[in-house]
């Protein structure tokens, strides 16, 4: 760690529905903290990943949300609460390919049903739960250190 630290960073983003102008600012931001903080390139990686990921489905699939990321040297949590329409079949939800994005959406470069795959492969561990109606809410954890 380039940078000592020794209080816990704590960083939050608010993001709306369809919002494209800024879509993707708030896992670059957390890229580049992450970045600065001195964590290994990996590290860095994983969690922008993620973050970008769990951005981007706040985005498309919900009506608002926000991305909460508490940073330790030991890890980096990161919390994406949003509310929405939320998901019925998480296992579904869960599967590589899945999506539920419309035409619009897919010609946008989105949709390929991978985002959810992906954050759980990046992340050390992963928790997700939903509310039909209601919501759905991320729990993210990227360990710092190896092992
Ligand atoms: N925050 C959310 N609110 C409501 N539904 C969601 C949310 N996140 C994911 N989903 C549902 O789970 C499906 C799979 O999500 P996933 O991120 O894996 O793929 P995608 O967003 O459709 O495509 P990609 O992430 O590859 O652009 C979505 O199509 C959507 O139906
Ligand atoms: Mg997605």
């Amino acid at each position: 760690m380039e940078e000592n630290f020794e209080q816990t960073i704590f960083l939050e983003f608010e993001l709306e529905s369809h919002d494209f102008v800024q879509a993707g600012e708030a896992s670059s931001e957390i890229r580049q903290r992450l970045k600065k903080l001195g964590f290994a390139s990996d590290v860095v990686r994983r969690a922008a990943i993620a973050a970008y990921e769990a951005e981007m489905n706040v985005i498309i699939h919900a009506r608002r949300g926000w991305l909460k990321v508490e940073i330790t040297p030991r890890q980096i949590l990161i919390i994406a609460q949003d509310e929405g329409p939320g998901i019925d079949n998480i296992h579904q939800a869960m599967q590589e390919g899945f999506t539920t994005a419309p035409d619009m959406i897919r010609e946008l470069g989105f949709g390929a049903g991978m985002g959810l795959p992906n954050i759980r492969r990046f992340a050390d561990e992963f928790n997700i739960s939903s509310c039909t109606g209601e919501g759905t809410s991320l729990e993210i954890i990227i360990y710092a250190s190896e092992g």
